[in-house]
């Protein structure tokens, strides 16, 4: 008898059916996981000479290939078609507590209209994910106690993933927090390990010989000298000392153990699978441990983050790494990795930050230019951050070979930023809190929002409209020369109104401790409403801020192509940076001073100042204190 045979491609749904779709699925992650498998074969054996775990590694990348929805599948494809995306000039990146900002995860969602008249098109969410529900014990987050939860005062998984999925709609970017480096005590693998369980002690670093814990001591700096001092908690149920770098109640991971790396990677594609696009690797330098040594930046920590480059480009290509190096200037560029064997697609441009804050408090550009030619001699295909300030305290990491030679000694210099930035110096409008003073070394980092740090909380207490007036042009200033950088600019939710400092937080024995809460305040939605208020601080400063936004996203000059380079000048109070691509050229020149000044172009001619639109010829410009300008040839 005769039968009629479907074909078999219509058996299976037809050329775009499922199985058509799933067999071509299949080829992309074969073909990916070819371009990788060696090197990352090898990096791994290197580790942890272990070829089981290597592959089960290996299933699991297919397993998160095979969950990862359609949608983020195509995003990953024309990421991947269009090359490094995040380097685009209408960038724009804003970090955000959720609770802070809008309450919850679903409040975020429903302030996106807010986020887009910020111009904004990368959101920040700040660690949301379990953590102990005491703020004492959970480091603003950066303690997980399971990392497929979300806390549950924050929402949902689901509504993560909804979120992104909004944010997609709108071409916005989310980034998370994946906090590499320890857990949160009550993690389910610490709980298991203080119960005793040798499978989860072998997760963290357990030691009772207290000469080992000595040899820490005298070899490893302190990363929370006065609030956390010390690199071991003991637990007297064990009677053992666990590592614990950063507070006792965050537990360092022993990534010597591949059943640790091989978890933590399936809980980076499980969150990069929810519809996360960049990838915040916390406190990387400090993942891998080795007795003898600082414990900070080891060559192992670059073969785990290469390893993790080669993992997200094999399930999930469309998403960035963005390194948290908060270390030395030469420590940092490594973490770039090489153009052959990349590293992070992102880091924070942690160096010039505080270079500029120096060079606020000392009126001398010279460091901030010298560190602007360093960053203008990297690959233009490095991508940094660019942020005037973060939720973390501002460390004085500054070049202090060079500062001496200038004859400012490393001690007496960061006391003096500190007097400076605390309003304790005569001239001073900043206003702000130490953090972490050491009474050992002399050292402090310093906390405080931009506005306050810029005058606008003093002048606004004083009822100072002068010094007002001076306040916000600093603060203006200041984000026109994080624009001027090439890079991914970053704002914290806040600056954009010139919110200043929160002293609740000493009211909260929960947060008292710890400084960095005075600028982690509660969004004020008043200010976000006086924005349609001509002539109000916030009007100023929003509308000046998304003024140069445009501009920058607009004018070819600004391209993460353009060649960059810092011009010399008769004056030490001025940063000149010029950008040129083509035959534009911008000249941005930035007034570090408390005095008005004749700034000599370098030659008369017809420029167009961006920020007015005018076109003239001119000879000089005239700038007020703390100015700046665009100028455009
Ligand atoms: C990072 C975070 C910081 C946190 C630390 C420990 O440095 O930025 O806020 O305290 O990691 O996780």
């Amino acid at each position: 008898m005769a039968t009629t045979r479907k074909p078999a491609s219509q058996a299976a749904g037809g050329a775009n059916g499922p199985a058509a779709r799933g067999k071509a699925a299949d080829k992309v992650f074969a073909e990916r996981l070819a371009r990788h498998r060696d090197e990352l074969r090898w990096l791994y054996m290197e580790l942890y000479d272990n070829g089981d775990m290597f592959a089960e590694l290996c299933d699991g990348l297919k397993r998160f290939f095979d969950e990862r929805d359609n949608k983020l599948k195509k995003l990953d494809l024309a990421r991947e078609e269009a090359g490094a995306w995040y380097r685009a000039t209408n960038m724009l990146g804003m970090q955000m507590y959720i609770d802070n900002f809008a309450g919850t995860i679903r409040g975020v969602e429903e302030r996106l209209d807010y986020i887009e008249r910020c111009g904004v098109n990368y959101i920040h969410l700040m660690p949301f994910l379990d953590t102990p529900a005491d703020k004492s014990r959970s480091d603003g987050g950066y303690a997980v106690s399971d990392f497929r939860r979300v806390n549950p005062a924050l929402g949902i998984m689901d509504d993560l993933a909804h979120l992104a999925s909004k944010c997609h709609t709108r071409g916005i970017s989310l980034c998370m927090d994946f906090v590499m480096n320890h857990t949160s005590d009550e993690h389910e693998w610490a709980r298991r390990a203080r119960a005793g369980e040798g499978e989860y002690m072998s997760r963290y670093f357990f030691v009772h010989d207290q000469g080992i814990i000595d040899r820490y001591t005298r070899d490893v700096p302190q990363v929370f000298p006065t609030t956390a001092p010390g690199h071991f908690t003991y637990l007297p149920e064990l009677d053992q000392c666990v590592m614990t770098q950063f507070y006792p109640y965050q537990w360092d991971l022993n990534y010597r153990n591949p059943r640790v790396f091989n978890e933590m990677m399936y809980n980076f594609l499980f969150l990069a699978n929810q519809g996360i696009d960049i990838i915040r690797i916390d406190a990387v330098p400090y993942i891998w441990k080795q007795l003898g040594t600082k414990c900070r930046n080891l060559k192992q920590v670059h073969t785990i983050v290469r390893m993790m480059r080669m993992i997200g480009e094999i399930v999930c290509p469309g998403i960035v790494l963005l390194g948290e190096v908060v270390m030395a200037p030469v420590e940092v560029a490594p973490y770039f990795g090489t153009v052959e064997k990349p590293e992070c697609h992102m880091l924070y441009n942690v160096t010039t930050m505080a270079t500029t804050w120096n060079t606020v408090a000392t009126r001398d550009a010279r460091l901030l230019r010298q560190q602007t030619d360093i960053v203008c001699s990297l690959p233009r295909s490095y991508t940094f951050l660019n942020y005037l300030r973060c939720h973390d305290d501002i460390g004085w990491g500054l070049d202090y070979g060079t500062l001496s030679t200038w004859g400012m000694a490393e001690v007496p210099h960061k006391t003096y930023l500190n007097d400076y930035f605390q309003g304790h110096t005569p001239g001073s409008v900043s206003r702000g809190e130490l953090y972490n003073a050491d009474p050992v070394t002399g050292d402090a980092r310093f906390c405080a929002t931009t506005a306050s740090m810029c005058g606008i909380e003093a002048a606004g207490f004083e009822g100072n409209d002068e010094a007002m007036e001076v306040a916000i042009r600093k603060d203006i200033m200041l984000h026109a020369y994080m624009f001027t950088q090439s890079g991914l600019p970053i704002i914290y939710s806040g600056d954009e109104v010139g919110q200043v400092n929160d002293y609740t937080y000493k009211d909260d024995p929960e947060k008292a401790e710890d400084s960095r809460y005075i600028h982690r305040g509660a969004f004020d939605w008043q200010l976000a409403k006086n924005i349609d208020e001509p002539g109000s601080v916030q009007q100023r400063i929003f509308g000046a801020l998304r003024a140069l936004e445009n501009i920058r996203r607009d004018e070819p000059v600004f391209s993460a192509d353009a060649d960059v380079r810092t011009k010399d000048y008769d004056d030490t109070s001025i940063l000149w940076v010029v950008r040129s691509i083509g035959d534009r050229t911008l000249h941005a020149v930035f007034n570090f001073s408390d005095d008005a000044k004749t700034i000599w172009m370098p030659e008369t001619a017809t420029y167009t100042d961006l920020v007015s639109g005018e076109t003239a010829e001119l000879a000089t410009i005239a700038m007020p204190s703390w100015g700046f300008a665009w100028m455009l040839r």
